[in-house]
């Protein structure tokens, strides 16, 4: 019997719950399988041939799972990878992610936006195009925050070590007179309210999750039937570990599978 039509979502670790939580929050009845390839984790400092590697399969995963729309919830993969899904499996609708730098300066009072991003991200040909398409005249401070990852992961935002490097990601964009702050991976929405507080008043965060999570609305085919299913989750990593994450961030009590 054929499997209920599904929508795959996957990330290196937890950063893609900020958009899983978001495409919940829109359709609420279609069923979504998620992926947390924590083994691998973090992508940012990898070769880009390493994360296309991860990506496929990954991608092979979910397509055998059901899945007829994958959403690659990652900056860094998107960075790495949407460009080689695509073109190898043609048959499949992917939303990939790229820095909301265009909706940041569009915004922007003061014509300085800051992005924080991964290595793989910043030095990608994506985000290239995006600085020669929309930055020409204006400041775009671009800061890879390689530590935020792993302070996403592990929650620790609130400690101080964690606040002073946070601080020091920052700090230098406020100061030379950014009014946005582009989140360009997706675990930083998770750090917003640290981020906030060190950014201050008057300093916008931007995070894409929800216009990725209509995109993905739009991509769902409507010759598609939805069939009920349950929201599925697997972590190459620590399982319980994943499981208790899912209730503390996005506030889902769901049982975690092994990704091998
Ligand atoms: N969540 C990923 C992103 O959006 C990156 C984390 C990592 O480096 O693995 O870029």
């Amino acid at each position: 019997m054929a499997l209920p039509p599904k929508i795959g979502v996957f990330d290196s670790g937890i950063g893609g719950l900020s958009v899983l939580r978001e495409i919940h929050h829109l359709l609420p009845n279609h069923p979504t399988i998620y992926i947390a390839d924590q083994a691998n984790l973090p992508y940012g400092p990898r070769p880009i041939t390493e994360i296309q590697a991860f990506s496929d399969r990954i991608t092979r995963f979910l397509i055998e799972q059901g899945a007829v729309v994958i959403v690659i919830a990652c900056n860094t993969a998107s960075a790495a990878s949407l460009e080689y899904l695509r073109a190898k499996y043609p048959d499949i609708p992917f939303v990939g992610m790229e820095p909301a730098v265009k909706p940041a300066l569009e915004a922007s009072k003061t014509g300085v936006v800051g992005v924080l991003s991964t290595r793989a991200t910043a030095e990608g040909t994506l985000y290239k195009r995006l600085l020669e398409r929309y930055a020409e005249d204006k400041r775009v401070i671009t800061q890879i925050a390689p530590d935020l990852v792993r302070i996403a992961e592990e929650q620790s935002q609130n400690i101080p070590s964690s606040r002073s490097i946070i601080s020091g990601y920052v700090r230098p964009m406020v100061d030379a007179g950014a009014d946005h702050i582009v989140l360009a991976c997706t675990h930083f929405p998770f750090l917003g309210d640290a981020i906030g507080e060190v950014a201050g008043q008057g300093v916008q965060l931007i995070d894409p999750s929800s216009a990725v999570a209509r995109q993905t609305a739009r991509l769902w085919s409507a010759d598609l039937i939805l069939v009920s299913a349950p929201n599925t989750y697997y972590t190459s990593g620590k399982t319980l570990n994943f499981q208790k994450t899912l209730k503390n961030l996005i506030g889902v009590e769901a049982s975690v599978s092994q990704f091998q």
